[in-house]
């Protein structure tokens, strides 16, 4: 049986894993640095993942076997201090890490991200292994992060899996600070009848997930034997690729009438420097991924 520990639980993917683990019974131990607002369907401890201590304790306490560490600060608000963003980034993944090799751990889910690409990945299709030059802290942690599950593998045997996560669709929790917000700000906005100012540009084209895709993907590579994935860093992995103009246009489809004004920032750069559209193909090969949601299956659900 699965006992399963979620840090950063109370944030956009946490909150999904914990409703998923629910409907199947599962034991789920949620950790965050703040209360929930609403009791969860599950046990929940405050506490810090840079507090190494007090995270062996839990894990003993409720005899942890499996880990999804969701804990990050993500590419815009990692622009503000980088020193923190590596901080947090990596002292929680490096406590995670040591942690589970003396808990004796089965696995570990850790999401990357697109953010490891940079301009030299050849952006319009970029495929699982090009040269990666990230442009943001957050980037830079993540390509870290890469690394060091590689490294642990090999040397101590850890089970580390992982996605590059695109920009991720859901609606329960507010943005969390990422480059690729701007699509759940614009939903948000038009639910409640109000003009959006996107902070990118209409055309900058990006690949986005919708939150049941995404949680089912890692659900699913946990799942496979470790025999059958051929990488032991993170698998490329995306939906669909849309623009702000797109996703308008869709918008105005579903019979929303609101205006979007552009008024691109320093998110902007971040997003030059983004995928515009990835080759997941080694992970259909390797786990059988195949995303259930384009554009129009993600509004559905999001907008009704
Ligand atoms: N959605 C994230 C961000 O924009 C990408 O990993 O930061």
């Amino acid at each position: 049986m699965d006992r399963i520990l979620i840090t950063g639980a109370l944030g956009q993917l946490g909150i999904e894993f914990i409703d998923h683990f629910k409907k199947l019974n599962s034991f789920v131990l949620a950790t965050d640095i703040k209360n929930p607002k609403e009791k969860l369907s599950c046990e929940f401890e405050l506490a810090n993942v840079l507090d190494k201590d007090k995270m062996d304790s839990l894990v003993k306490k409720y005899n942890i076997n499996v880990i999804y560490h969701l804990v990050a600060i993500l590419s815009a608000n990692g622009e503000k201090d980088p020193f923190i963003s590596w901080k947090l980034n990596m002292n929680s993944f490096q406590n995670i890490a040591q942690i589970s090799i003396e808990n004796k751990i089965k696995k570990i889910f850790w999401p990357s991200s697109i953010a490891i690409f940079g301009t030299e990945s050849n952006l319009n299709f970029v495929s699982q292994n090009p040269l990666m030059n990230p442009t943001t802290i957050y980037g830079i942690t993540k390509l870290a992060g890469e690394k060091l599950m590689e490294y642990y593998f090999n040397k101590f045997g850890l089970d580390i899996r992982s996605l590059r996560y695109p920009g991720i669709i859901s609606t329960k929790t507010v943005p969390g600070g990422g480059t690729t917000d701007y699509v759940i700000e614009m939903l948000n906005a038009a639910k409640k009848g109000n003009d959006y100012v996107c902070f990118l540009s209409e055309n900058t084209e990006l690949p986005m997930m919708y939150i049941d895709d995404a949680i089912n993907s890692a659900v699913k590579l946990m799942s496979v034997s470790r025999k059958d994935l051929s990488i032991s860093s993170s698998y490329n992995i995306t939906g669909f690729s849309i623009t702000p103009k797109q996703l308008l246009n869709e918008m105005s489809n579903n019979g929303f009438e609101f205006k979007v004004h552009y008024e691109p920032d320093f998110r902007q750069q971040i997003a030059d420097t983004w995928p515009k559209t990835i080759d997941d193909s080694l992970s259909t090969r390797d786990w059988g991924w195949k995303p259930k949601f384009g554009l129009k299956e993600s509004l559905n659900k999001t907008l009704n």
